[in-house]
């Protein structure tokens, strides 16, 4: 590794606020962090939109922050929520608000597009099948539901790249965030030409793809990495960069991610299947939507005067299956391993007898119970794992991580900071800047693993059976019309 003195940064443009943090590249100590908070505006039901421009102020505050606290920046990186749609017009102005990851609006058009044989030459085309969270269904609503809007359209991009291309003078994507715009031949890492033509939708308004350790600008003179969508980023920030430990991620949506040597599609698109930030790497990961998002909506709808603390306390204190209540946290519909954007929320198995601590707890294992579905998925796939490493907001809970590790049954490993997607953002930006060789020898001087939380023997029998109550409960409620 190049001597080095300075630091580097990470952005992770995020769906509640852009979070940057400084690291020291030879330890990867973090020597600052700023935060700037932004809206998510839902003007109907399953809608969610963001201001880029919102995006991009945060952004500079941030960056402006971290310049005040450190020496000299030696590189930067970029992470972002993935496949948001953002439509610039011909003078790079952006033409209405950016459609996000878990907007269920266009389940029309995905519907549209599987029908027939559409399902089996998505699959062949771009690996992954439509859902309403990718770019591309987006571009098709807004081209049925707001013609004069789309006809504006010369470049579209993904949230972190609009942001990048702004303060460092790109027009690029990196194939791990191209991968979730299902416009993209994941195998062969290349914009899907069946695809752009059946869509009719004109290649020129697709930015050049780049690897995520491709060096492709400078902000004041500091050397840009391309970045990657937030869930490559995170994994890279946890040292996953090939198979090994999954990316366990408790963020807004929970992930499962596996990185794999091969392209490893599911034959019946149950999984992800995404190109990795890491060259010649690949992923297999299962999304639910409403993770850390259950718990935010939970405590924000019906305990809000509850400090986080004293709510968790009180789950701790209910024995594992939370007393036979169940909560299911569709809230946003879900993509694995239903991919069911009508999919919703509830709470099932409910007497006069609990309390609110037994609600609490049922949240914290429902979201558990979602992310051993996105697990079990990973394993159908090919993906062999026997250990996950965690990031996100919501594992700073031991109670939750103790629930976690126990309806995975798999030991998870906590790092050093659970910046992840940042963090592993810096990490880009350090190969880009050649601080680092690769990303091996990034993650070699700077990840850590702190403490490991392993499965309570105690509750594992308890899950398995409140397990078998969550996955009756999702399709005798959908059969409800
Ligand atoms: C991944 C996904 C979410 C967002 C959240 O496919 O949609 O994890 O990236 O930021």
């Amino acid at each position: 590794m190049a001597q080095t003195a300075g630091a580097l940064i990470g952005i992770d443009v995020g769906t509640s606020s852009a979070k940057g943090i400084a690291i020291d590249p030879e330890s990867g100590m973090v020597l600052a962090t700023a935060e700037h908070e932004y809206p998510v505006s839902s003007p109907r039901v399953g809608w969610m939109e963001q201001s880029p421009e919102a995006w991009l102020a945060a952004t500079r505050d941030v960056i402006a922050r971290l310049r005040a606290e450190t020496s000299e920046i030696l590189g930067i990186g970029f992470s972002g929520q993935m496949h948001g749609l953002v439509c610039l017009d011909a003078d790079g102005s952006v033409i209405r608000p950016a459609i996000l990851w878990n907007d269920q609006r266009s389940a029309p058009q995905c519907a549209t597009l599987e029908s027939g044989d559409g399902l089996e030459r998505l699959l062949r085309f771009t690996g992954n099948r439509a859902l309403p969270g990718f770019t591309a269904p987006k571009l098709l609503w807004m081209r049925e539901k707001e013609p004069d809007a789309y006809a504006r359209i010369r470049r579209i991009c993904l949230p972190k790249d609009f942001v990048r291309d702004h303060l460092a003078g790109t027009r690029c994507m990196d194939v791990a965030d191209a991968s979730g715009t299902l416009l993209f031949d994941v195998g062969a890492r290349l914009w899907s030409s069946e695809l752009l033509s059946w869509l009719d939708i004109p290649p020129w308004w697709l930015p050049e793809l780049v690897e995520s350790t491709d060096l492709v600008g400078t902000i004041d003179g500091a050397p840009v990495a391309a970045g990657a969508g937030d869930q490559a980023a995170a994994a890279v920030g946890a040292g996953i960069t090939g198979p090994g430990p999954l990316s366990v991620v408790l963020g807004t949506s929970g992930v499962v991610l596996a990185a794999t040597k091969e392209y490893l599609p599911d034959r019946e698109g149950r999984v992800h299947a995404f190109c990795h930030a890491v060259p010649d790497r690949w992923m297999v990961m299962g999304v639910m939507l409403s993770a850390a998002g259950s718990l935010a909506w939970y405590h924000d709808t019906l305990l809000p005067n509850v400090a986080y603390g004293a709510m968790l306390g009180e789950a701790e204190r209910v024995a594992p299956g939370s007393e036979g209540v169940t909560f299911l946290p569709y809230l946003a519909g879900e993509r694995t391993p239903y991919a069911d954007p009508d999919a919703r929320g509830a709470f099932c198995g409910l007497s006069v007898t609990h309390g609110r601590g037994a609600l609490t707890r049922a949240v914290l294992e429902g979201v558990a119970f979602a992310l051993r579905d996105c697990l079990d998925t990973v394993h159908d796939v090919g993906a062999t794992t026997v250990r996950g490493r965690v990031s996100g907001g919501g594992s700073r809970s031991r109670i939750w991580l103790q629930i976690i590790a126990s309806a995975l049954e798999v030991p998870l490993e906590i790092m050093a900071t659970d910046q992840g997607s940042a963090f592993g953002a810096a990490l880009l930006g350090g190969v880009a800047s050649g601080v680092y060789r690769d990303l091996d020898q990034a993650s070699d001087a700077c990840v850590r693993v702190t403490e490991v939380i392993e499965p309570v023997p105690a509750w594992i029998e308890p899950y398995r059976e409140a397990r078998r109550r969550f996955r009756d409960y999702y399709p005798a409620l959908r059969s409800v019309p």
